[in-house]
């Protein structure tokens, strides 16, 4: 068991690691990071969550429901998140919310929650894998998405959950999106995150969601061999959540999968396009902010 004390995310002792950030990570014949040995039906399905141009995603996560229940902003699906779907690239939920309330003439990609299992009244890191490949393959999945508790008590479950997802998914070409779950014991810093997202991409993630932290967050980004998005976590000020946005692309995320920071904004269409604007565009928080308070003012 290593000394939590002194080691590092690649758990070796001391401080000093070659993560060498400046140094843009090679991806030959592919514009995404880790994927050029990918077969093309996975690189199809990721040039769809992934923009080609920008290299750069944009995903609307509205999958909460399935621990939380109707939380704020996600009441009533139909009238607070499907307005949303065209100004995003992909929408991330569960099958039940996507049957039930999304159009399925809405084109966009859908990355499927797949692992469930637990709610916020219990223990949140008791899951299972809740759908089974047929049922992505049949709602034209573009990515499924499972909740990973690096260090928690069901640890060796979660990773499990994984690791059959990502078989199931290499059968039929869908990519896994493994997801950083971060338990109360746990503390966000480069180091737990670091640790956390390195292990889902060796053990075969296509890419991974993980949380923004304000020290050493590119060490996390260079430390992993494939894409990076951030969650967005509880409701900040809108100029705090862009900034957050900018910071973590500048520092090597290859864009978010936010939710609570745009259903909860006080016009959810305008924050989702100043997230566009800073994720592809880079566009610096403020002006991105103006652009918000501007589209506020003429709704
Ligand atoms: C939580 O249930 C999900 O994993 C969310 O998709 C994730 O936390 C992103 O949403 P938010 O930006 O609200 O944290």
């Amino acid at each position: 068991m290593p000394d939590e004390q002194t080691t590092t995310p690649g758990g070796d002792t001391g401080e000093s690691k070659a993560f060498s950030p400046d140094i843009p990570f090679e991806t030959p014949g592919f514009f995404l990071r880790g994927s050029a040995s990918l077969d093309w039906g996975m690189k199809n399905r990721l040039s769809r969550i992934f923009n080609p141009k920008s290299g750069r995603t944009v995903m609307l996560a509205f999958d909460h429901g399935y621990i939380m229940g109707p939380t704020t902003g996600l009441e009533r699906i139909d009238l607070n998140i499907v307005p949303l779907c065209d100004h995003v690239d992909v929408l991330m939920c569960t099958r039940g919310i996507l049957r039930s309330c999304v159009p399925p003439s809405c084109t966009k990609p859908v990355a499927l929650r797949v692992s469930a299992g637990a709610t916020i009244l219990k223990d949140l890191s008791y899951e299972h894998v809740g759908v089974d490949i047929e049922d992505a393959v049949r709602l034209n999945a573009a990515a499924m998405a499972v909740q990973v508790y690096v260090g928690g008590e069901h640890e060796h479950d979660t990773l499990e959950n994984l690791t059959k997802t990502i078989d199931a998914g290499n059968r039929v070409g869908i990519p896994t999106l493994g997801v950083t779950a971060v338990g109360r014991e746990m503390v966000r810093d480069a180091r737990y995150l670091g640790l956390s997202c390195r292990i889902i991409a060796e053990l075969g993630a296509h890419y991974i969601k993980t949380y923004y932290c304000e020290k050493d967050f590119e060490q996390v980004t260079s430390a992993c061999p494939v894409p990076i998005v951030i969650a967005g976590g509880k409701k900040l000020p809108e100029l705090d959540a862009l900034k957050m946005c900018y910071n973590a692309v500048q520092q090597g995320a290859a864009g978010v999968d936010m939710g609570r920071n745009i259903f909860q904004a006080d016009n959810p269409v305008a924050m989702v396009k100043a997230v566009c604007a800073v994720v592809h565009e880079l566009t610096p928080p403020a002006d991105a902010y103006q652009m918000y308070q501007d589209m506020c003012h003429q709704a």
